[in-house]
């Protein structure tokens, strides 16, 4: 276990027993994808591991930080400031756990709302995040997501996405427009595809 490790996994000490094994089965699904699509195992595990540092934080906490960080708060955050615990915790991933890839620093950061142009590791957390067990359990439109995930980790955001979508309709939550952002963009990969010459045989 490299010092990263160790610190991240101490952490998990000081959050919610429920918060930390939600972590650890993110990090069992993490390790599970990243073996199924050959996706760097370490910086999964680093990803999963901190990704939800500031979950337990109240809503006015995380604005605190946020201002504190001087960071970008969409009006979306200001409704919704849970949405924050991603972006929030890059800063204090690197500067106090060492964590330098940006990569990984990525995934933590979309893992809340989405974005565009995720790599494959960020697209990794954001729907192991979602996948995980508990999550799914009895959940037909998230198992199926599980489903998904096993062959094509676009496809399984795609339909994670739309799922929210259907949700935040129902529920009136707001939309961030980074998420928005993430599924027209899967949107506009689909239809290229639709759309390329079927090749010569
Ligand atoms: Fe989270
Ligand atoms: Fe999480």
């Amino acid at each position: 276990m490299n010092d990263i490790e160790e610190r991240l996994r101490a952490a998990l000490t000081k959050v919610p027993p429920g918060l930390a094994a939600h972590v650890l089965r993110v990090v069992d699904e993490a390790a599970r994808l990243a073996h199924i699509h050959g996706i760097d195992p370490e910086a999964a595990k680093i990803a999963a591991l901190g990704h939800d540092l500031l979950r337990a934080h109240s809503d006015g906490r995380l604005l605190t930080i946020a201002e504190e960080q001087g960071a970008t708060i969409d009006p979306v955050d200001r409704l919704e400031p849970v949405l924050l615990h991603g972006p929030l915790a890059v800063p204090i991933l690197r500067e106090q756990y060492g964590v330098i890839d940006a990569d990984v620093l990525g995934a933590v950061a979309a893992h809340t709302t989405a974005a565009s142009r995720m790599s494959r590791l960020q697209k990794l957390l954001f729907v192991a995040d979602k996948i995980e067990p508990y999550k799914a359990d009895g959940r037909s439109p998230v198992q199926r997501v599980r489903e998904l995930a096993d062959s094509d980790l676009d496809a399984a955001l795609r339909a994670y996405l739309d799922y929210h979508v259907l949700v935040a309709l129902d529920e009136r939550w707001p939309l961030h427009p980074n998420t928005i952002a993430a599924r027209n963009e899967l949107v506009a990969a689909e239809r290229a595809v639709r759309r390329a010459p079927e090749p010569r045989t």
